[in-house]
């Protein structure tokens, strides 16, 4: 019998009442998920419970995890890669589903205690168990789709059969995460505790009354029959079309397919599940949106972890657009926020909008009552001196700037973050005539403030690097991902951004119509067109940007429609017409090829532009230039970035053919 103590993954043990608990606890990690080891070494405990069940030495199984964090976030992405063809992924596979089924057949009791989050492979073994009981908070989900796959450990049957059709497939399908009362209300999970504290309690008294989970039946299984499963299968495939286009992400296309072939027969759809799943993991859309995954790791790595400067207070000037929004979404991962502007009337507007952010976040009244007291109106700078980041958000002028921060220098707490969110001005010409300009850094933020992740850390060439290793953990503590960016024209979002969309206009100037070009660069994967992005942004903006990057826009329709004040969706017209916060389009059945050909083009002078900024070191690397144009940008997150996408296209580079030019 193998020897339990040489486990490195898992600890497992046999008590007095001849249970068995196996903790899951990834050696190295401070989560667990499930790789080749840990997996190896759960078959070999569940060999083990089945020679103690024969001999009547174990009573039961406990599964839980010995992280603090949580039980399991998924199966480990970093070892995807070992699958290079369909028919590796197959046999790969093949004995977790059978250790899986054999935890499913374990004469004793198999009982899941879970905390935290329980989500992708880890719910999937959860739901192999007889039982599961989870703490009230915890999340719980299938995020598979946004990998380019669906779940492969058989979760797709055994949550339907759990929690039904109509539950279970939008859940795989949206790869969004429930609570775990939610999850209880659906069938996923049998029991919920109060803390983490109750869980091997509760798992013991599971296990000594034989308790089994009883999967959801009555009328939410009616959905696996037909005609039932006929309209279930079409209403999905509509409401997955209204997110998605099947060519650049199939894999929730394949899962509806799977259950509309297999899905009323379980064993059918479980032998089923293998065959559809193994082309998607090979595919080119999960490997690049495996690399996108890989890629935000890597953002959130920037953050160092060998500071001690740990932000709690954080005081923004200027409740504008960005202003107020960036102090709203500071105070909603915790933060205690003051919030100064020179007009009452603007800050009492700024605050008063961030009870929607707020309604959002924050379930209880109580939560969001403690979120409302964490953001203070600071009309005299009163937090100046407590402290701990200062942003400044206030009207793009370089003189008003720097009185600003002239003025602050000795009020500020020793140690705090002087930061601008200066969208154009060069952070050395802002820090000019500060005692201590190194102190500045641009901490640059994207608009809408809750829906960007990317934020900007511009290090200044006066910049100190302490600041800027200060401004990296300030932006992880608030939950986004902070891109280190050499101080230049347009940073490397707007940089980047600038000539696609100058060049888009230049196209419509020549007579292309707003609603082809758009639509080609959605067929191409960006998630808006660069026309209706310009009517986004805001024309007067584009243009003012343009500028500052030597676009000439004179005489050309975007100064015509500036000057008549059509500045985009802000004025209701720009070049749309805007109702109902949506631009109004005559659109036309386009030829699908043309529109390819067409969404390539556009979307070259951006590639170029990412050439430029690599070649100019701008950000490290060609990776971390990929990483921020698509949090930044939304570039087509299932083409792996620009650069990859030029690298594995095979489209010639900007440099060469600038050479055979
Ligand atoms: P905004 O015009 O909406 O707001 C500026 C606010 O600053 C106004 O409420 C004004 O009353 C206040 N203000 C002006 N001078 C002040 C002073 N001395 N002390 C205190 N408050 C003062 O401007 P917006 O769009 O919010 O831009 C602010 C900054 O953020 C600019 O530097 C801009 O380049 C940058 N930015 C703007 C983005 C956008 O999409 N609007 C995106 C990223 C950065």
């Amino acid at each position: 019998m193998t020897d339990m103590s040489t486990l490195k993954d898992w600890r497992f043990s046999i008590d007095e009442q001849q249970i068995a608990w196996a903790i899951f606890d990834r050696e190295g990690e401070s989560q667990n998920a499930l790789g080749r080891r840990p997996l190896e070494e759960l078959g070999l405990i569940i060999e083990r419970v089945e020679a103690g069940a024969r001999d009547k030495s174990i009573a039961g199984l406990a599964i839980l995890s010995g992280k603090e964090k949580g039980f399991i976030v998924g199966a480990d992405v970093r070892e995807f890669e070992q699958f290079a063809t369909e028919a590796e992924v197959r046999e790969g596979i093949r004995p977790v589903l059978e250790m899986l089924d054999r935890i499913e057949k374990m004469p004793v009791p198999v009982v899941c205690a879970i905390h935290g989050f329980c989500l992708g492979g880890g719910l999937e073994l959860a739901l192999a168990c007889h039982y599961r009981i989870a703490t009230r908070d915890d999340s719980i989900g299938f995020p598979e789709v946004r990998l380019g796959i669906f779940p492969g450990f058989n979760g797709t049957a055994r949550s339907i059969r759990q929690a039904g059709a109509m539950a279970a497939m939008p859940m795989m399908l949206s790869g969004s995460m429930v609570r775990a009362s939610a999850a209880r209300a659906m069938g996923l999970i049998d029991e919920l505790v109060a803390s983490p504290a109750n869980l091997s309690w509760a798992a013991r008294k599971a296990i000594t009354q034989r308790r089994r989970s009883k999967p959801m039946g009555g009328w939410r299984n009616l959905a696996r029959l037909w005609p039932a499963r006929n309209l279930l299968v079409s209403k999905m495939r509509a409401e997955t079309a209204k997110k998605v286009r099947e060519d650049h992400y199939p894999a929730p296309f394949r899962l509806i397919d799977l259950f509309e072939q297999q899905g009323g027969n379980l064993d059918a759809m479980k032998a089923a599940e293998t065959r559809a799943f193994a082309p998607l993991m090979v595919s080119d859309t999960s490997r690049n949106l495996r690399r996108v995954f890989k890629l935000m790791e890597m953002l959130k790595a920037q953050a160092p972890k060998d500071i001690s400067f740990k932000p709690q207070r954080v005081h923004v000037i200027g409740a504008g657009v960005m202003g107020a929004d960036i102090a709203g979404w500071c105070v909603a991962q915790g933060m205690e926020v003051t919030l100064q502007d020179l007009s009452a009337d603007q800050l009492a507007k700024g605050i008063a909008a961030q009870g929607k952010l707020f309604s959002r976040r924050f379930r209880t009244k109580a939560l969001k009552d403690a979120a409302k007291a964490r953001l203070i109106a600071d009309p005299n700078g009163d937090g100046i001196s407590r402290a701990d980041v200062i942003i400044e958000a206030i009207v793009e002028k370089v003189e008003v700037k720097q009185s600003l921060f002239r003025s602050l220098e000795g009020k500020m707490k020793l140690g705090a973050v002087m930061a601008t969110n200066t969208s154009s001005i060069m952070i050395e010409d802002i820090a000019a005539g500060l005692s201590d300009p190194g102190r500045l850094i641009g901490i640059h933020f994207f608009n809408p403030v809750a829906q960007m992740p990317l934020v900007e850390v511009i290090r200044g060439k006066q910049s100190r690097e302490d600041e800027v290793r200060k401004g990296c953990a300030f932006v992880t503590a608030i939950d986004k991902f902070p891109l280190i960016v050499k101080s230049n024209p347009g940073f490397l979002v707007n940089r980047v951004l600038a000539p696609y969309m100058m060049s888009a206009m230049q196209r419509l100037e020549r007579g292309e119509a707003p609603e082809l070009l758009d639509e080609a660069a959605r067929t191409f994967g960006m998630p808006m067109g660069p026309i209706e992005l310009a009517d986004t942004v805001g024309l007067d903006i584009c243009a003012h940007v343009g500028r500052i990057l030597g676009f000439s826009a004179e005489g050309s329709r975007l100064e015509r429609l500036v000057a008549a004040g059509k500045l985009g969706k802000k004025s209701g017209e720009g070049f749309y017409v805007w109702q109902d916060g949506k631009p109004v389009k005559t659109e036309k059945p386009y030829d699908k090829r043309e529109l390819e050909r067409l969404g390539r083009e556009l979307v070259e002078p951006l590639i170029r532009e990412c050439e430029k900024c690599l070649d100019e070191g701008i950000v490290e690397s060609a990776d971390l230039v990929d990483a921020g144009v698509i949090f930044g940008t939304g570039f087509a997150p299932f083409r792996g970035g620009p650069l990859h996408y030029r690298a594995s296209s095979g489209a010639q580079p900007a440099s060469a053919r600038e050479a055979a030019e």
